[in-house]
């Protein structure tokens, strides 16, 4: 099933709504009841603001009548100068969400091909994401593949 969404790049001015649906997103994805949040919405908006306004980190929302449902966020991955080559960002994906009933109806394919066109245009060097395991499918068709020479140290034991 599709639905008519607009997508659009984001804007300062809607770190309000993009904080709101943080939010959502990390209540959706928490296991069980999620707990009352422990910190203030409000430092997520800021923090949305001023990135949006600085211009390291994009974002792109998807609107049905009028009102954000959807959104992606891109981040520039700054690269050292080479003397050779381009030192073009890296772009990190991150933050890919829908509200869960505007779900699969290709607001997140929308959202992630504007991404994608806009890192073609800008040149960027390539683009990453960690993915969950429902959403795998989305990005290999969007042409995602898994790393040939990434390697990856977590540190979160
Ligand atoms: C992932 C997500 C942004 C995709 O947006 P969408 O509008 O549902 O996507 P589309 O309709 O364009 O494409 C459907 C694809 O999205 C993915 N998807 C659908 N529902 C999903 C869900 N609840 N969780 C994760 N991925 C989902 C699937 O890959 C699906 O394709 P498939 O059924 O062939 O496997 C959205 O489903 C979502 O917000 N999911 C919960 C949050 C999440 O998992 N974010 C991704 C973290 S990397």
């Amino acid at each position: 099933m599709t639905t008519d969404f607009t997508v659009r790049p984001a804007r300062p001015a809607d770190a309000g709504r993009l904080a709101e649906l943080r939010w959502t997103f990390k209540q959706e994805d928490h296991e069980g009841r999620p707990p009352a949040p422990a910190r203030p919405l409000a430092e997520a908006e800021h923090w949305i603001h001023d990135r949006l306004r600085d211009g390291d980190w994009l974002a792109w929302v998807a609107e049905t009548e009028g009102e954000i449902c959807g959104h992606v966020f891109l981040c520039l991955v700054e690269r050292m100068p080479d003397p050779y080559e381009d030192n073009n960002p890296v772009g990190y994906v991150t933050n890919s969400f829908v509200l869960p009933s505007q779900q699969n109806k290709g607001a997140g394919s929308a959202l992630l091909q504007a991404l994608k066109q806009h890192a073609h245009s800008a040149g960027l060097e390539g683009l990453i994401v960690w993915p969950s395991e429902r959403s795998t499918p989305l990005y290999q068709r969007l042409g995602f593949q898994p790393p040939e020479e990434l390697l990856e140290l977590p540190l979160d034991t």
